[in-house]
C-alpha cells in the first residue's frame, strides 16, 4: 500500500531514512538527522530565493499559476473586483470572511475616522527635497508613524494589534496623497469623512480651491478595482520582508515599512512604470513588429509587463484591468499608447515565441496606462500599489504572529569563507 513517506539513502553511508509527506512537502529540519557521523550537523537544503521551499501555511491567498487562478479567502477575484469594495476585501483577508452589514458599516466608519496624521508628520515629510521619490518618502513616513504609538509594541495583544491595522489602512492613503501634494508644492488637501476610501485618496490628491471634491464615480470604482487587485499575492518579495521582519516582533509600522522598501525595487513594484516607457520608446503601432524581433533576439529587451514567476497563463488582474481601462478612457480620453499596448499584446499573443515560454501579460501591462490617464505621475506608480497591499502585509503579518510553526525567521548558510586565520599585525602584511 502506498505510505504518505518519501525514502531517502544515503549513499554516503548506505542508510535509509523515511520521511513523512504532508501537504506535498517534506519538512527540511527532518533532514537534519542524516548524518555522515555523530559531528556531523546533518543534512540542510540550499534554495536560494525560495523556489521550492514553503515558508509557511497560509489560509489567505490561492494561486493556481498554470489555470490562472487567483483567489482571496477562496473568494475568485473577478468576483471581489466586480462585486466588492476594497475595504470590504481587505476585511475579508485580515478577518477570513466577508462582513456583515453592520459588521462593514463598523470597519468603514473606524477607517475613515483614523485618516488624519499628526501635524507633526507634515513637518517631517517638509523635511524632504520637493524632488524626493514619493516612495521614500512613504516608506520612512509610514516608520515615523509607529513613534505616535508606543503601544503598538505590544503585538501579542489582540485590540491593540486590531488598532494599528485600522490605523495604517487609514492613514496610508493620507500619507501617500500629502507626500504627492509636497511634490507639486501644493497644499495638503485634508481627508473627507462624507467619501470613499478611493474617493477620499482622489480627494487629498487633486482637491483644489473647490469647498467639497466630488471625485468622478467612474474614476473612483476604477481606483477601487485596483486597490481590490493588488490587495494580497501570497508570498511575494514584499510579504516575505513583511513575514520575517515582523517574526522579530517588532512593531508593525516598521515592518510596513520594510515591506514597503521591497516593493519599491524595479523587479517588484516598478515593472508598469517601465511598462510606459517601453510603449512611449515604441512610439508608434508600425515600430511594433520590429521591437518584437528585438525582444525575441535576446537583445537584453524584455517585454515589460509580460511574463511572471508564478503565472503560466494570462494573469487573472490582467483580464480585469483591461476592461477598467475602457472605463477609464471613457471618462479621460484614450491614451495615446493604447493603440500600442493592443498591438503588441495581439502579436506577442500568436508568436511561437511568447507561446512556447508561457508568456501573457500581467497585472502592471495595462495599469500604468490607467494611473497616467489618472494623471497619477509615474513616480506614484509604487505608491498606487503599496496602498492597497498594507492589507495583505497585515492579514499575512498576523497570521505569521498566531500560527505556533513560526519563529524569528532566521535562515542558515553554506559557509564559503577563509576557513581559521590568525591576525597579522599591520606592519607584517
Ligand atoms: N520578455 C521576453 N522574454 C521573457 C520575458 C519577457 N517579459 N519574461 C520571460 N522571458 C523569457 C526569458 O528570457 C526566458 O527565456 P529562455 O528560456 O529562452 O531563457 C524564459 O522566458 C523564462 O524567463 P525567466 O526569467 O526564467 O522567468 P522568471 O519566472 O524568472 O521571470 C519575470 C518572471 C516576471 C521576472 C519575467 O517574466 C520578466 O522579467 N517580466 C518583465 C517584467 C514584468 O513585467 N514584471 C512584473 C511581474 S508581475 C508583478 C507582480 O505580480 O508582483
Amino acid at each position: 500500500m502506498a505510505s504518505n513517506t518519501l525514502t531517502v539513502t544515503d549513499n554516503r553511508t548506505g542508510k535509509k531514512y523515511e520521511l513523512p509527506i504532508t501537504d506535498g512537502t517534506i519538512r527540511a529540519i527532518d533532514l537534519r538527522q542524516i548524518k555522515t557521523d555523530g559531528d556531523d550537523f546533518g543534512l540542510m537544503t540550499y534554495d536560494p530565493a525560495f523556489m521550492n521551499t514553503a515558508a509557511c501555511r497560509s489560509a489567505i491567498t490561492f494561486i493556481d499559476g498554470d489555470k490562472g487562478i487567483l483567489e482571496y479567502r477562496g473568494y475568485p477575484i473577478e468576483q471581489l473586483a466586480e462585486k466588492s469594495t476594497y475595504l470590504e476585501t481587505a476585511y475579508l483577508l485580515l478577518r477570513g470572511n466577508l462582513p456583515n452589514n453592520e459588521q462593514l458599516a463598523e470597519w468603514t466608519y473606524d477607517v475613515t475616522h483614523h485618516t488624519f496624521i499628526n501635524e507633526n508628520l507634515k513637518s517631517l515629510l517638509d523635511a524632504f527635497r520637493y524632488n524626493a521619490h514619493p516612495m521614500g518618502k512613504l516608506i520612512s513616513t509610514l516608520a515615523a508613524l509607529g513613534t505616535f504609538y508606543s503601544e503598538a509594541k505590544n503585538i501579542s495583544d489582540a485590540e491593540t494589534r486590531q488598532r494599528q491595522i485600522t490605523r495604517l489602512i487609514a492613514k496610508v492613503i493620507t500619507i501617500a496623497a500629502f507626500g504627492y501634494r509636497h511634490m507639486m508644492g501644493q497644499p495638503y488637501a485634508y481627508p473627507d469623512n462624507d467619501l470613499s476610501y478611493p474617493g477620499n485618496f482622489l480627494n487629498m490628491m487633486y482637491k483644489t480651491t473647490e469647498v467639497k471634491y466630488t471625485p468622478n464615480a467612474a474614476l473612483e470604482r476604477a481606483l477601487e478595482v485596483l486597490f481590490i487587485l493588488h490587495a494580497d499575492h501570497e508570498q511575494n518579495c514584499s510579504t516575505n520582508a513583511m513575514r520575517a521582519v515582523g517574526s522579530s516582533h517588532v512593531d508593525p509600522y516598521s515592518a510596513v515599512a520594510a515591506a514597503a522598501a521591497a516593493l519599491y525595487g524595479p523587479l517588484h513594484g516598478g515593472a508598469n512604470e517601465e511598462v510606459i516607457r517601453m510603449l512611449t520608446e515604441i512610439e508608434s503601432v508600425k515600430n511594433v513588429p520590429a521591437f518584437i524581433q528585438k525582444v525575441k533576439a535576446g537583445e537584453g529587451v524584455r517585454l515589460m509587463g509580460f511574463g511572471h514567476r508564478v503565472y503560466k497563463n494570462y494573469d487573472p488582474r490582467a483580464r480585469i484591468i483591461k476592461k477598467v481601462a475602457y472605463e477609464v478612457f471613457e471618462v479621460t480620453g484614450k491614451s495615446p499608447l493604447l493603440d500600442i499596448a493592443l498591438e503588441v499584446e495581439k502579436i506577442a499573443l500568436e508568436d511561437d515565441y511568447f507561446v512556447k515560454r508561457k508568456l501573457y501579460p500581467n497585472v502592471d501591462f495595462y495599469s500604468g496606462l490607467i494611473y497616467q490617464a489618472m494623471k497619477f505621475p509615474m513616480d506614484m506608480f509604487p505608491v498606487l500599489f503599496a496602498i492597497p497591499r498594507i492589507s495583505g502585509w497585515l492579514a499575512q503579518w498576523q497570521e505569521m504572529l498566531q500560527d505556533p510553526d513560526q519563529k524569528i525567521a532566521r535562515p542558515r548558510q553554506i559557509f564559503v569563507g577563509a576557513e581559521r586565520r590568525d591576525y597579522v599585525p599591520i606592519e607584517k602584511r
